[in-house]
Formats: structure tokens, C-alpha cells, sequence
């Protein structure tokens, strides 16, 4: 019993654009991963384990470009933008080139990571996985701040409220009934793996005196 308890709670909708922004949150996190590795890589290659950023690869696969990109943002965001036209719509051609271009990144992370040790591949990797977390940081605040809300203007409420319903239902077809909160444990496990875990390690200095 306690379980369905739990269960109904977690029911609470949630709404297309929180769907998506948080699923950016996902694909984030994996960003701050590749990019403290691409930092590592630099500095001491043994010290990055091939197996972490695998893990990281496919999780952005899965998550990022099979279901977040390509089940939702290519096939219901970006058209309704192109048909109203506009900045937001000029702005979708761009970003489907780079998702485009994340997936060849993917690609060759997969394929490098494939290995017991990176060795000569070490600064590649590195300047592959910085390119990146330049694009994908720079694509995803703009689908946040511009896109999502765009989106949300260019369809009716009833629409709105329809399609929420259905990413839930594409979710679960592509994962089951908890494909996020795996994901969340997912990237947490990557994280943990590296030494990233502890949230209070990022807490930025105290400034020096003015
Ligand atoms: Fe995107
Ligand atoms: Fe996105």
C-alpha cells in the first residue's frame, strides 16, 4: 500500500515545458561531467576512467538524442515553430544542426571510451568533449529561455495541456514508468564515479577585499 502511496504522489503532472527543462537538467549535469573530464584529461589523462565517460555517452544517447531531441523537440517543438515563422523558428535550423552534430561528439566519445585506457586519444577527447559543452551549454539556454516559451505561445491551452500528456505517455514508452527518475540516478551514480557527487565541494571562495 505504501507504495501506491508514494506512486499516486509522484502522479502530479508535469507539464510539457517542465518536462523538457528539467530533461535539460539531465543532459547538464552529463555536461559538468565531460566538462571536469575534459579538465582532468588535460592535466593527468589516467585519472579519467574511460568507463564513467561511456556510461556519461550513453546516458546522453538515450536520454538526450533518441527521446528528448529527436521524439520531442524535433518532432513536435521545432514544427510548430517553423509554421508560425519568426525568430524562433530560424533559430530550430540551427539547433537541429547541432544536435546533429552532438550526435557525431556522441559518436566518437562512445567509440574512444571503448577501452581500457585513453592514452594518445586523451587530448582529442578532451577538445571534442569542450566543444561539446560549448554547444550543447549555448543550446539548451536558448531552448529554455526562447524556444520552450515560443512553443507555449504558438499552441492553443488545450493543445498544450494534450501534448503534456503525451511526452508523459512517449516517455514511458521509451523507458517504462520511471525512465526520469532513473536517469536522475543514473547521472548521480556517473557522478559519484568521478568524485562529484558532494554538492558543497563547488561552492565558489569568498571574493578577495575590494
Ligand atoms: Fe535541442
Ligand atoms: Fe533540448
Amino acid at each position: 500500500m505504501q507504495a501506491k502511496t508514494e506512486k499516486e504522489g509522484k502522479e502530479k503532472e508535469v507539464a510539457a515545458a517542465e518536462d523538457l527543462m528539467r530533461e535539460h537538467g539531465i543532459l547538464r549535469r552529463t555536461l559538468l561531467v565531460y566538462g571536469e573530464a575534459a579538465t582532468r584529461l588535460t592535466q593527468r589523462p589516467d585519472s579519467v576512467s574511460p568507463e564513467a565517460l561511456q556510461r556519461g555517452a550513453k546516458l546522453f544517447r538515450s536520454f538526450g538524442e533518441e527521446y528528448h531531441e529527436k521524439q520531442l523537440e524535433e518532432a513536435f517543438i521545432f514544427p510548430a515553430l517553423k509554421k508560425k515563422g519568426g525568430e524562433a523558428a530560424s533559430l530550430s535550423d540551427v539547433l537541429i544542426t547541432q544536435h546533429n552534430r552532438g550526435r557525431e561528439i556522441t559518436e566518437y566519445i562512445l567509440s574512444v571510451t571503448n577501452t581500457a585506457k585513453l592514452g594518445a586519444n586523451a587530448s582529442a577527447l578532451a577538445e571534442a568533449l569542450r566543444g561539446f559543452v560549448r554547444m550543447y551549454e549555448n543550446h539548451s539556454a536558448r531552448e529554455d529561455s526562447i524556444i520552450f516559451p515560443a512553443w507555449k505561445d504558438a499552441i492553443s491551452g488545450a493543445e498544450y495541456s494534450e501534448l503534456s500528456e503525451k511526452f508523459e505517455e512517449i516517455e514511458h514508452q521509451q523507458f517504462g514508468e520511471d525512465g526520469f527518475d532513473d536517469a536522475v540516478k543514473q547521472i548521480g551514480e556517473i557522478e559519484a564515479s568521478l568524485g562529484l557527487v558532494d554538492l558543497a565541494q563547488f561552492t565558489a571562495s569568498i571574493p578577495p577585499p575590494a
